[in-house]
């Protein structure tokens, strides 16, 4: 990607200036962390599957130049840039739309609810918008409380749904016990183990949270069944059945959602509330969603409907992106050009594990979002770093370090998985030079 000579958005500042900056008013571990890591510090310029470093570590070093294959866990599904999305909101800003009212109604809410009404798996009808994927989570599992009058929440270990309120709480205690956050109400079970999920569970329990593939917890599959069982497990205590597809949703796997055929094409599961935010935003406006079935409206709003409300969330702007984006990823053939690069980059990834059993215990995956697992915590945190070397930005789950979780944008191409692959297996190739 060249860098052309606007400096308006790019390359504004010298990066040694700007980390300076970053530093003094924004975050300054975070700056010794990236600084640590000895690559490319700032992105800049960005465009399709790939994007910038704004400069190389020395101002002298060419721009390094990356396949984004972390998405910002599905962020980027459509890549960088993506012509009609990128079209539409300027179009939606030439005409005057703008955030909206939230304390008024909204023509493209409506619009957008609708659309995600018909692509949601059956009964799910309603959706109350937020701007992150955590504030979609609080939503859930407020909404959740308020229809059970029940407080407990039970998730899994390892599991990731947002860094505030509820969403914090149903997450693990590292990122809990600096807050003061362990809140007794909110329990968590190993994922997978549906024995555990029933000791847990009783009639006081509002509702069961989880992913369909923890992507923070290591891009685990469960065995087929498992959320069928989950689901009649809620049945059994009245419990609210949450699925968070914020990462797996929108056609990751190869199939619209992951609880709904995504996962196993046979297994369909129908949740209570589904859970979206990153991808919905299709890399340009944020917008985040808490879709239901219908019944559970009434215990919310039925007193006041302005009980739970959010100013950007929903916004004009965002509501047409996101229809945008859900007209495009919901395509069939969108979806089965997914498939199809999903089973070329699996296969690929099931190569380098072959080729390399003393360093990769596992890969696994659906569609294009995959776990590729070493052998050992501290093999995983160099490979990534080696793998980026190569030109592969993708990272390590956070809640299970020996894996990476690798997430190519929805739109790449054969030819660049080909590329892709060869790289990471040069980057797994120059781990060995490293032990
Ligand atoms: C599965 C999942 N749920 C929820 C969230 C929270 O989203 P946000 O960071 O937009 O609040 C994340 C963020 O990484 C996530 O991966």
């Amino acid at each position: 990607m060249k860098d052309d000579s606007n400096k308006r958005f790019f390359g504004t500042l010298p990066q040694k200036e700007l980390l300076k900056l970053y530093a003094k008013h924004v975050n300054a571990p975070k700056v010794r962390f990236f600084k640590s890591f000895g690559l490319g510090l700032i992105p800049g310029k960005r465009r399709g599957v790939k994007f910038n470093m704004l400069e190389g570590l020395k101002p002298s070093d060419p721009p390094f130049e990356l396949y984004n294959c972390h998405t910002c866990g599905g962020v980027y599904n459509l890549g960088h840039g993506y012509p009609k999305i990128v079209q539409v909101l300027k179009d939606a800003l030439d005409s005057g739309l703008d955030i909206g009212d939230h304390l008024q109604l909204s023509e493209w809410r409506a619009i957008l609810g609708k659309r995600l009404a018909e692509l949601m798996p059956p009964e799910i009808t309603k959706t109350t918008f937020g701007v992150s994927g955590g504030e979609a989570v609080d939503t859930a599992i407020k909404f959740s409380r308020a229809y059970t009058k029940r407080k407990k929440c039970i998730s899994a270990i390892g599991g990731y749904h947002g860094h505030t309120g509820f969403a914090l709480a149903t997450g693990d205690s590292d990122f809990k016990e600096n807050f003061l956050w362990n809140l007794s109400d909110f329990n968590q079970v190993p994922f997978g183990d549906i024995d555990a999920l029933k000791k847990n569970l009783s009639k006081d329990v509002a509702c069961v949270i989880l992913e369909t593939i923890p992507a923070t917890g290591g891009v685990l599959i469960a065995q087929e069944g498992y959320f069928s069982e989950v689901r009649e497990l809620c049945d059994d205590f009245d419990a609210m059945m949450i699925i968070d597809e914020v990462q797996t949703g929108l056609g990751r796997t190869g199939h619209f959602w992951a609880i709904y055929g995504g996962l196993y094409d046979h297994e369909k599961v129908i949740p209570d509330f589904m859970v979206l935010g990153k991808g919905l935003s299709a890399g340009v406006y944020p917008l985040s969603s808490c879709s239901y079935k219908p019944f559970i409206e009434k215990a919310v709003f039925k007193d006041d409907p302005f009980i739970h409300i959010s100013t950007t969330g929903g916004s004009d702007l965002g509501c047409v992106v996101a229809y945008e984006m859900l007209n495009i990823q919901s395509k069939p053939e969108f979806l089965k050009h997914v498939r199809e690069m999903g089973k070329l980059f699996g296969k690929g990834l099931e190569e380098i594990k072959d080729d390399n059993p003393n360093l990769i215990r596992d890969t696994r995956g659906r569609g294009l979002m995959w776990g590729l697992e070493f052998t050992s915590e501290t093999l995983g945190q160099l490979a990534m770093l080696s793998i980026i070397k190569e030109g592969v930005l993708q990272n390590y789950c956070g809640n299970k370090k020996d894996t990476l979780i690798i997430m190519p944008p929805l739109i790449v191409t054969k030819e660049e998985i080909d590329e892709i692959i060869i790289r990471i297996g040069e980057g797994v190739k120059k781990l060995k030079q490293l032990i």
